[in-house]
């Protein structure tokens, strides 16, 4: 790790950094218990493990004062109605916020804080999403043929809490229920008791 000033380069099609520290991979069945029709999960596991997202990584120190950041590339397709998706997470430190930059394809940001406040916005190319302090965040590709790039950045200190999410679900999803994306409640969402 560096520790002057930096640049590096996005590939013009591919979007992927020149330079990176840490490449991560998530295959369904990393996505265990997330997606709403478990029996098209099951049986798409059964197939193939495919990877439904990517992220390149740019390492900083895990402190207040650094900024996190890098490339997410959520690929297209679906688990039954439901669109490949990230697993969404809070921060740990549930006071930090995060940037989202798409720079191609389309998809949704679905969003929740604890105090039960949710909210979905719209992620095309071009277009910035501010994320406050408390939201939890997942994104959403539906694109039928085109990944979901974007670049992000966050508080060094935020941390992830995955754990939340992988329990009590986000109250909406994205579906195609035949004519293309919804966004409907979460039959499956249930509060985590604190
Ligand atoms: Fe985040």
């Amino acid at each position: 790790m560096k520790d002057l000033p930096s640049s590096f380069n996005l590939d013009p099609s591919s979007f992927i950094p020149d330079e990176y520290d840490n490449h991560i991979q998530r295959k369904l069945s990393n996505m265990k218990g997330q997606y709403l029709d478990q029996q098209a999960y099951a049986a798409k596991l059964a197939d193939k493990d495919e990877i439904l997202y990517q992220v390149y990584e740019i390492k900083r120190p895990e402190i207040e004062g650094e900024i996190l950041h890098g490339i997410s590339i959520v690929h297209p397709g679906k688990v039954g109605d439901e669109y490949y998706m990230t697993k969404g997470h809070f921060h740990t430190v549930l006071e930090t916020a995060e940037i989202y930059y798409t720079l191609q394809g389309k998809g949704y940001m679905v969003m929740e804080t604890p105090e039960g406040n949710f909210a979905v916005e719209e992620l095309r190319a071009g277009r910035v999403l501010y994320v406050p302090p408390r939201w939890a965040h997942r994104s959403v590709n539906v694109s039928e043929d085109e990944d979901l790039v974007m670049f992000f950045a966050y508080p060094g200190n935020a941390g992830h809490d995955y754990g939340t999410i992988e329990t009590q679900g986000f109250r909406k999803l994205v579906l195609d229920r035949g004519n293309g994306p919804e966004i409907v409640d979460n039959p499956r969402w249930s509060p985590v008791e604190s």
